[in-house]
């Protein structure tokens, strides 16, 4: 769990990164914001290209940042969307690779928390690398 002050910083920085989101297409712009066990903040904003399935969600983004930059262990992630959007299921399933334990906050632009919880119940019955045969290698 974060303390307010965590939660409001990480809404802030979330906030900020939803104003660079590359959005021109659905015009519907995600920040993110992801703490790291050891107290780094990643931010990502969703990156959209004229060739539509490319685009990248802001959950997505920030995740990537942080495990190319050696971070593998997270606290929490705070999304911030128009109107308190959910992440979507990509993002759910690539987030729980690392965290199944995620505590994740979705708030609007005005700062309203609209869903607080953690990754688990939003990602029942996860596929996870326990699924996978131990001797199958590609
Ligand atoms: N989007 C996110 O960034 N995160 C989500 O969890 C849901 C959707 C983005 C993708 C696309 O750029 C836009 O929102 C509309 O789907």
């Amino acid at each position: 769990m974060l303390t307010e002050d965590e939660r409001r910083l990480l809404f802030v920085q979330a906030l900020q990164a939803r104003e660079r989101a590359y959005a021109p297409y659905s015009g519907y712009r995600v920040g993110a914001a992801l703490l790291t066990e050891t107290g780094q903040v990643f931010t990502g904003a969703n990156v959209e290209n004229a060739v539509y399935p490319l685009g990248l969600c802001a959950e997505r983004v920030a995740l990537f940042k942080a495990v190319s930059e050696g971070q593998r262990r997270f606290r929490a992630l705070v999304v911030v969307t128009e109107n308190g959007g959910m992440p979507c299921g990509a993002c759910r399933q690539a987030l729980w690779e690392f965290a199944p334990d995620l505590w994740i906050w979705v708030l609007d632009v005005s700062g309203q928390v609209h869903w607080q919880g953690a990754l688990r119940d939003l990602l029942p019955h996860a596929f996870g690398v326990q699924d996978l045969p131990a001797d199958e290698g590609g």
